[in-house]
């Protein structure tokens, strides 16, 4: 292990706060940058004023500083091709390839990796001709799921509960072009019902590392009511995912995956991101993300004991083994603050307080998503804002602390979720 190791995490958000606080905890005690940051990052590593889509100064600033490792959070940057871009500089890079980044830049790509790899998944059908799409939505009964099979910050999946909502859709993806390119091709999918989970698995080409299972709620409202958005809070472990279950979920999605990426000549290295949905009659992949998620990772790494370094450099040199990882026996619990409006359009520049003393509660760190230091001050500069998190004894004692720091922290119009890791009480 490197002593002053330097490393450059890309990113802005609750998740790349999280890395960075997760890193800085390595016995290496290792030099971090982010970029952008937050102001969060900002008290452990130095923020670079580079966007994380903004490849072409990302690479300038990592030829003339080396950092001996980067770690990338988001999936616009990978399907840009980061890791092609900084590995033929010489650099050291965790997550995959462009090509194998495909995984979640292309939901059809996604279905033919998934078929060819026997990996099981709802019934879909991909299509660029709205009249060909509109056709086949008899074939799938009510209600019926709509993807634009390009990247769209989350927003690219519609449940259509009636055929004219699911014509519109196609319609706004295929004739009026709402995604762009992204919705330039639509899958339509099999609507499958269950409980979701999220596993996330370290990869290095060959071999997997599965890490705590966790659950998101992707409602923007108390019992999975409202919009979508990009994730109001997390728990893990998720009980859904039982111990019988991980072996399973290993041999029968995470393995053949890592095969078939292999056999096409994209070797999957970094972390794979599978979002299941488990019910009664087993468990079916609904996507694949290139990426840690978010809010997961909020609640998956203070799961994580000892060092991490080595285990994201075992992925990048093949050498990956599950002694690499020892995880905690307590629960995680993340609860997401976000904007008023949000995730419609909300207000920025909103003053935070708080932060310190949610901070002093037991087991609980308060990672920062949307914001930003003006004037000294803590402000908010986008939709998520925090992610504030309470490790304890158990998912109950967890979900109590997380609460207690929330209500510690104000900001003008802060809306979040009341019952983070319902169903894990549910049961
Ligand atoms: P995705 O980005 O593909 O994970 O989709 C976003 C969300 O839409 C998922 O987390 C699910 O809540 C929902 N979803 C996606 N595909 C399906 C499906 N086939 N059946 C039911 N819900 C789905
Ligand atoms: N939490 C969902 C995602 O990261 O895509």
């Amino acid at each position: 292990m490197l002593s002053g190791m330097k490393i450059l995490i890309i990113g802005g958000g609750g998740r790349e706060h999280a890395i960075a606080w997760r890193l800085s905890k390595d016995s290496c005690k290792p030099e971090l940058y982010c970029a952008p940051g937050n102001a969060g990052t900002d008290s452990i590593a130095e923020n670079l004023p580079i966007s994380a889509e903004d490849i072409d100064s990302l690479t300038q600033w990592a030829i003339c500083n080396k950092p001996d490792l980067t770690v990338v959070g988001p999936e616009v940057p990978l399907c840009l091709g980061i890791t092609d871009i900084f590995e033929a500089e010489g650099l050291r890079v965790f997550g995959p390839c462009r090509e194998a980044a495909k995984i979640e830049g292309s939901k059809r790509f996604s279905k033919e990796v998934m078929a060819a790899a026997g990996v099981p998944t709802a019934r879909s059908l991909s299509f660029d001709n709205p009249d060909k799409a509109i056709d086949a939505l008899e074939s799938f009964g009510l209600p019926v799921v709509i993807k634009a099979d390009g990247l769209a910050a989350g927003k690219g999946v519609i449940i259509a509960e009636t055929k004219e909502k699911a014509v519109a859709t196609i319609q706004s993806m295929l004739i009026d072009s709402q995604f762009g390119e992204a919705g330039a091709e639509v899958l339509i999918e099999e609507f499958l019902k269950g409980e979701e989970a999220s596993i996330l698995a370290l990869i290095d080409g060959e071999n997997a590392l599965i890490l705590p299972s966790s659950q998101d709620h992707k409602r923007a409202y108390d019992n999975d009511e409202g919009p979508n958005t990009g994730g109001m809070g997390a728990y893990s472990p998720a009980p859904v995912v039982t111990d019988e279950l991980i072996p399973i979920i290993k041999e029968s999605v995470i393995m053949p995956v890592i095969r078939e990426m292999k056999k096409r000549g994209c070797p999957y290295k970094g972390v794979l991101y599978a979002g299941l949905m488990i019910n009664e009659k087993g468990m079916n992949v609904l996507e694949f993300n290139a990426r840690f998620g978010d809010p997961e990772t909020e609640a998956v790494l203070p799961r994580i004991d000892g060092d991490i370094i080595p285990a994201l450099e075992a992925c990048i040199d093949g050498t990956l083994n599950d002694d690499l990882i020892s995880v905690r026996k307590e629960a995680a619990v993340t609860i997401v603050m976000a904007s008023e409006g949000y995730p419609g359009s909300y207000p920025k520049g909103i003053r935070i307080t708080g932060l310190d003393q949610a901070a002093e509660i037991e087991g609980c760190t308060v990672f920062n998503a949307g914001t930003k230091i003006e004037n000294g001050k803590v402000v908010t500069s986008g939709g998520r804002v925090l992610s504030v998190t309470a490790i304890g004894t158990d998912l109950k004692d967890a979900v109590e602390h997380a609460y207690q720091a929330v209500a510690k922290i104000d900001f003008k119009g802060a809306h979040y979720r009341k019952d983070i890791a319902f169903r894990a009480f549910n049961r």
